[in-house]
């Protein structure tokens, strides 16, 4: 897994790359990045196989496939879109069909999409015949800067979010940003959280730069997403496996995640972005009522994320479904909720108990 990032920037001008130790990240236009080597040279008598979701398969699909000649036999997987279908049903179709296309260790998937394509495909060639390789191909925000990094896969169960999954390093990273002009705008905002996040649990300065962003052009540029990556590969460095630090990363997601797990049984689901934008607020609320975060500091963040991200209204009912999802949170630890408490922009601490009391008072 990840032990040792070495950053470099690579001496093709148009494509900036990360590299991990086993893996390389590579920013800018996927025509100029080393994903054609790789067709043409590892992976040349492979099988391919591309999963894509309803979106990306109508948005992004026929580039690749244009693009891309070693791709023209590839077996072209359609994942019903929306984070409700990352389940293992879907799984199990998806094995069933690999294993009519013959599928074997030696070839290769290719995970074009969001967050939920990059999880489930990720999870679906993890475990198949014990790990088919696979490269992520982000097409959202949020997976340019969070999802598809880190080796993170995984499937929900009911309203439990990634209870299900294993940790598995792609093959490489091929980040595109003018993927992001696929997707509706409010939909770059919600990835956006991330980058916020990020900022918030390690790089005072970057949030000080990102903290106005209004306009969307703002989001589209590799320099943003490079920034938003760069602080979660130094926060994998020393905990790939989320036995300590790499848990700064769920800053937001304690509560954040309880309510998406909840509105995902509603009528009106909301976004893992917007959901993790209300979770930074009501965390950075409960370290400020702890006495924690300064006023100061808690205003700065709070109308930041108001004026980006609407409220979600949570009736009692939610309330308590919101509370019995969160102490099921994979980092709950003795029984207690654990989460991220915020102590000044940049700094948070991990393992920290939230008490259901507190919780409630905020929702
Ligand atoms: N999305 C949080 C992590 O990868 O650890």
């Amino acid at each position: 897994m990840l032990s040792l990032f070495l950053f470099q920037i690579s001496l093709n001008r148009m494509i900036k790359t990360l590299s991990a130790t086993n893996y390389s990240i590579e920013i800018g236009p996927l025509t100029e990045s080393s994903f054609q080597d790789l067709l043409t040279n590892k992976y040349a008598h492979s099988r391919k196989v591309i999963m894509v979701d309803e979106n990306t398969h109508d948005n992004c699909l026929e580039f690749l496939l244009t693009a891309f000649d070693d791709l023209t036999d590839a077996e072209v997987i359609l994942l019903p879109a929306g984070e409700e279908n990352k389940v293992m049903e879907v799984c199990f179709q998806v094995w069933n069909a690999l294993s009519d296309y013959g599928i074997g260790r030696n070839d290769l998937v290719i995970n074009l999409g969001g967050g939920v394509v990059t999880d489930m495909g990720g999870f679906i060639a993890a475990v198949f015949k014990r790990g088919v390789d696979f490269v992520n191909i982000p097409t959202s925000l949020l997976g340019m800067v969070d999802a598809s990094i880190g080796g993170k896969t995984g499937i929900d169960l009911g309203a439990f979010k990634n209870q299900l999954g294993v940790f598995k390093d792609p093959v490489a990273i091929f980040i595109d940003p003018s993927f992001l002009h696929s997707l509706p705008e409010n939909e770059v905002w919600n990835g956006f959280a991330e980058i916020l996040k990020h900022s918030l649990i390690a790089d005072s300065s970057l949030w000080a730069k990102i903290k106005n962003y209004r306009n969307i052009d703002d989001l589209y540029t590799a320099d943003l997403i490079e920034a938003g990556i760069s602080i979660k590969l130094k926060t994998l460095l020393n905990d790939p496996f989320e036995k300590g630090e790499r848990k700064l990363l769920n800053f937001g997601h304690t509560i954040g995640h309880a309510i998406e797990g909840c509105m995902l049984e509603t009528d009106s689901p909301v976004s893992h972005g917007h959901a993790v934008a209300i979770g930074l607020l009501l965390e950075s609320q409960l370290s400020n009522n702890r006495g924690i975060l300064s006023n100061e500091e808690f205003k700065e963040i709070e109308e930041t994320i108001k004026a980006l991200y609407s409220p979600i209204e949570l009736d009692e009912e939610q309330i308590a479904i919101v509370l019995e999802l969160m102490k099921n949170d994979k980092k709950n630890s003795e029984g207690k909720i654990k989460g991220i408490l915020i102590h000044s922009i940049g700094h948070c601490t991990f393992d920290e108990v939230f008490e259901e009391e507190e919780i409630r008072k905020i929702l």
